[in-house]
């Protein structure tokens, strides 16, 4: 960690002359609004291989053969055929591996995972297989991990034999240890050569997992999400809730119970964008609803668990009168029975139906769900736009009755759809307060432009109203879409309006989370990886400072009593400020969108007497397009330092310089 010593010397320099001083008063008796526990948050969708493929630490692709190409991911040698009366109900295939009948012509499969398989020299594998010998007596599978580039006399990066004995299908389990760490490996399965033998269900998990979990996360990527100090985790979407068509909708009951008996789902993202198409890219449901529960408690965050309110995409159906598009009004029953049994699985006593599933997965204590959206991205339509009525609030509208019935203290989040402004949101707000939804949850991606000149967002929102789940956004550089240094800067300026509005915005969370190098159909996105290393964008970093520096409640900041937004005569700069109780420290948090660096000065009213300031800054050094990556994962990271605060004669003052696109966030302890 690099510290910077940024005198009072120093912030007076030479170019201060050429300058204005930016006099900002900060009021740290003013103890305002309290900033909520649910600042900030974690959005997480299956999109750019955020699931299988990643978070999900699986290596096998298409482990259960039920793919609609049903060897997707595998290559057969030998006398290989595909069952489908296997002892899984809802994901029925397996295989079969016949000998040949000559014992050099060998009967195997070989798994490619998720664009190769990441393992690492000297740790260890699980290798899961349910089999079993159908004609009775015993077999040996033999497990090799393989890497098929290389140069060595040997492929084999590990092995293990697995004997199968009996005609029951049973599990068995075998440890690789891979001696060299390979990026691409393939596992492969051989058939016994003498003796056929069946196959279901092949798995291989590092042992090492988050929390040493068999059915486990990806260690360093659930590890970047406990570093983020979430308050709230949004799963599983995003669009993803709401399927193409209602058939392939996001089914929660699915995702839960043995991993064996969780059915495949299609994952929109494989076909959405042509130009990134993903063929292989489905739903294992192996991360579901359990495993998300259990990570919000990992991380002791609220879940926020969004469900289909009978609308599916209504991009992909921009028809709602189309027959079998969407749920029609009257018939929404089971899909509100979901809802309220999704409830119980998280909540239910262990009698309960749901709650017993949930006990028999290993957590008999109830999740303490509070929260729970329902529908992403749906709107209604007026006259000019469609003339369909109001298709989404009249399903909202019956899903709230029937959960507010049975489930009085649950929180329950409606949406003002895909876009923050226009006529949609404009029908939509004021439907959110007349339908009593406790938040809304509204959605920008947006280019630069708009994050500068948004900065007095919520400065007028009402205050009688619904609260605000900022449930999606990011700034969407136009013409560059990635994690540049320049768009994450303009998320943190307007990271200090949603600070401001705490009263207001109870909830945000940047999107989308995840994305695999290889496997992206979405970006910026805050985190990033391969099969083995993963980095943290500037906009990872961004929501790390908020939210690890949220403090208690907000404190008054203004300049020339106006808040402090990119304001007309601001000069680019965006400011807030909080109070930390249980610290007792003032945080003020600066950024500078000027490409000039700009002078400050913070009178922070109600301390007097010299202190230090500890600091934390991002800065790119005026290389607005640099941005981390695998290979540079920390070029650009927050970086500590201090800054000396004068005694001042009525109060404690803080001169400093920012260098020009820079954020700085500053914490004084107010009683020394
Ligand atoms: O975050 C990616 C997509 O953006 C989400 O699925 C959707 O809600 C939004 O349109």
């Amino acid at each position: 960690m690099h510290v910077r010593i940024l005198t009072t010397a120093l912030a007076l320099s030479a170019t201060l002359t050429a300058m204005s001083q930016h006099v900002m008063e900060v009021k740290t008796n003013k103890i305002g609004a309290p900033v909520q526990s649910t600042m900030y948050g974690i959005f997480f969708e299956d999109i750019n291989y955020a699931a299988d493929g990643g978070l999900y630490a699986e290596l096998v692709m298409n482990r259960s053969f039920e793919f609609p190409n049903h060897f997707a991911g595998w290559d057969i040698s030998g006398k290989v055929t595909l069952k489908d009366d296997g002892p899984f109900e809802r994901n029925p295939h397996y295989v079969r591996l016949a000998p040949s009948g000559h014992s050099d012509k060998h009967t195997m499969i070989e798994n490619h995972g998720f664009f190769g398989m990441g393992v690492k020299g000297g740790e260890e594998y699980r290798f899961s297989v349910w089999a079993r010998v159908p004609d009775g007596g015993k077999a040996k599978l033999w497990i090799d991990l393989v890497d098929n580039a290389t140069m060595d006399d040997d492929q084999k990066l590990g092995n293990a034999g697995v004997d199968v004995s009996g005609k029951e299908w049973k599990k068995y389990t075998a440890v690789l240890k891979p001696k060299r760490t390979f990026d691409k490996a393939h596992l492969r399965v051989w058939g016994d050569g003498k003796v056929t033998t069946d196959v279901e269900h092949i798995s291989l998990f590092p042992v090492k997992t988050w929390k040493g979990r068999e059915n486990g996360m990806r260690q360093d990527l659930a590890q970047a999400l406990a570093d983020m100090k979430p308050g709230v985790f949004r799963f599983p979407g995003g669009c993803i809730v709401e399927g193409t068509d209602l058939e392939t909708r996001y089914q929660w009951k699915n995702s839960v119970g043995p991993v064996e008996n969780r059915p495949l789902n299609e994952n929109r993202w494989h076909y959405t964008f042509t130009s990134r198409y993903f063929p292989n890219y489905y739903q294992s449901y192996g991360l579901g609803f359990f495993e998300f529960f259990q990570l919000c408690e990992d991380f002791g965050c609220e879940a926020l668990p969004v469900i289909s309110c009978g609308l599916s995409c209504q991009f992909q159906n921009p028809d709602p009168t189309k027959p079998g598009v969407h749920v029609p009004v009257d018939q929404l029953d089971d899909y509100i029975q979901d809802a309220l049994d999704l409830v119980e699985f998280a909540n239910g006593d262990v009698t309960t139906k749901w709650g017993k599933v949930r006990a028999d997965m290993g957590h008999p204590e109830p999740f303490n769900l509070k929260y729970l959206g329902v529908g992403n991205e749906q709107w209604d339509y007026d006259e000019q736009h469609g003339g369909y009525g109001p298709v989404f609030t009249e399903r909202l509208k019956k899903f709230n009755a029937a959960l507010r019935a049975k489930y009085p203290y649950l929180k329950l989040i409606g949406t003002t759809g895909p876009n923050s402004e226009g006529w949609d949101f404009d029908l939509l707000q004021p439907r959110m307060k007349e339908l009593k939804v406790d938040l809304y949850d509204e959605h920008y991606y947006r280019n630069e432009q708009w994050f500068l000149s948004h900065g007095l967002r919520y400065d007028s929102y009402d205050r009688k109203g619904p609260k605000v789940f900022a449930g999606e956004y990011a700034c969407h550089g136009r013409g560059k879409k990635w994690n540049h240094f320049e768009t994450s800067l303009y998320e943190a300026a307007h990271m200090t309006g949603i600070e401001r509005n705490a009263d207001i915005v109870h909830m945000a969370t940047y999107a989308p989370l995840f994305a695999h190098v290889e496997g992206w159909q979405w970006r910026p996105d805050a985190i990033w990886y391969d099969n083995l290393y993963s980095f943290k964008t500037v906009s990872y970093y961004v929501q790390q400072m908020f939210a690890m520096n949220k403090g208690t409640n907000v404190l008054p900041l203004t300049m020339q009593g106006k808040p402090v937004a990119g304001q007309e005569g601001q000069d680019g700069l965006f400011a807030s400020s909080v109070f930390d109780k249980t610290t007792g420290e003032v945080i003020v948090k600066v950024v500078n969108t000027s490409k000039q660096p700009q002078s400050i000065t913070l009178n922070l009213q109600g301390m007097k007497g010299e202190r230090m300031a500890e600091t934390l800054e991002l800065w790119s050094n005026g290389k607005l397009d640099d941005e981390n990556s695998i290979s540079k994962p920390e070029l650009i990271h927050p970086v500590a330092g201090s800054v000396k605060c004068e005694a001042g004669q009525k109060y404690t003052v803080l001169n400093d310089q920012l260098p020009a696109m820079s954020f700085r966030l500053y914490k004084v302890k107010k009683t020394k």
